[in-house]
């Protein structure tokens, strides 16, 4: 597939996005069923009973010169229209807000689990990956079945310009985020020992497991304007000083630098009304866990979407706890 830049991405998302969320709610108010919407509503010619349905999805963006069947979507106009959105009001699903979440290595893993997760729970996501051209089983079937959700943007999470860009297209869009879930990172040198240590994987996890969510804060915070918003660090018991092991030594010193992070962050966002976590997701079953980990990245997913939600609530002394809520020793 041809290199789609992040505008795109983004703008396509949202055209997609705002047009199907629009003819949900034009299928709700007149109590039609949403299949007359789906199928004839860009090709087949309007009949008498689909005419005047066109108005909903024209409504998102998408024009239809008189009598034509075809509906045109005009880019600035959709977006105009779907920063309109924002003047409805913030949705609310069950009592807790829709909020916009960036993920960052959404693309396997906790990262795809959690985007699974908050696409189930009515949240939209920006998935960021390194190539979201190639997209496994799991994540096509997820694009499928939530194109009016799932956006998935290009992040390398050590590419700072690269995230600049994100920013700087979401910010023209009109987007605001409720969270930002830093969960890319890398386990390099794996139990070796510290004189076998290869310096430039030391390095490597340092861009990715500390600098990268560092580049996220410096970029992304701006757009962390929700309400009840989050900054979650996803971090590792690898990183708990108490109980430091010889072994895994860029791994550990990055996730206890991350925790750090994470408390200066917690300070410096308190006032905003920002909740910042470390989170220990347990040993999970992916690539990075192996087959023999014991919990299943979808039950860790699940928890940390309940403190995004704010379902639970940690009361410790630091903000480095487990999926459930509990503290982790620092
Ligand atoms: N698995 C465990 O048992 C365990 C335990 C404790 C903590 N954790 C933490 O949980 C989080 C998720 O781990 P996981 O088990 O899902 O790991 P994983 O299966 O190895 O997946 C890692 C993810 O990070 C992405 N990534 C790596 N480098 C990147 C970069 N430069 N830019 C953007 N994305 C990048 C990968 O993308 P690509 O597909 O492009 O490589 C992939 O999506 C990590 O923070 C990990 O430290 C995991």
């Amino acid at each position: 597939m041809e290199h789609v830049d992040n505008a795109n991405l983004i703008k396509i998302g949202i055209i997609v996005a705002y047009i199907e969320d629009a003819a949900k709610r034009y299928c709700a108010l007149f109590d039609l069923p949403m299949q007359h919407i789906q199928s004839p509503s860009l090709t087949d010619p309007p009949t008498e009973q689909t005419d005047d349905r066109y108005t909903g999805i024209e409504a998102a963006g998408a024009t239809r010169a008189q009598g034509s069947p075809i509906c045109r979507f005009d880019t600035e106009q959709a977006l105009g229209v779907t920063l309109g959105l924002q003047e409805i009001g913030p949705r609310s699903i069950q009592g807790v807000m829709a909020v916009n979440l960036l993920i960052t290595g959404a693309g396997r893993g906790l990262g795809l689990e959690i985007a699974a997760e908050a696409l189930e729970r009515g949240h939209r996501v920006f998935a960021g990956m390194r190539n979201p051209e190639k997209k496994n089983a799991k994540l096509s079937e997820l694009t499928a079945r939530y194109s009016d959700k799932l956006i998935c943007v290009r992040l390398d999470v050590t590419d700072e310009d690269g995230i600049a860009d994100l920013a700087a297209d979401m910010r023209r869009s009109g987007l605001t985020l409720g969270t930002i879930v830093n969960n890319a990172a890398v386990l390099e040198a794996r139990n070796t020992p510290i004189e076998q240590l290869d310096m430039e994987a030391v390095a490597r996890s340092f861009d990715i497991n500390l600098f990268g969510p560092m580049r996220a804060a410096k970029h992304l915070l701006p757009l962390l304007t929700e309400k009840s918003a989050s900054f979650i660090n996803i971090s590792s018991e690898a990183g708990s000083l108490t109980n430091a092991y010889p072994g895994d030594y860029p791994y550990g010193i990055t996730k206890a630098a991350l925790n750090m992070l994470t408390e200066q962050l917690r300070r410096y966002l308190k006032d905003r009304g920002v909740a910042v976590y470390s989170v220990h997701p347990g040993w999970m079953k992916t690539d990075m866990g192996g087959e023999k980990a014991p919990t299943d990245p979808r039950k860790s997913a699940i928890g940390i979407m309940d403190l995004i939600e704010r379902k639970v609530v940690p009361d410790t002394p630091f903000h480095f706890v487990d999926y459930t809520g509990n503290a982790m020793p620092i």
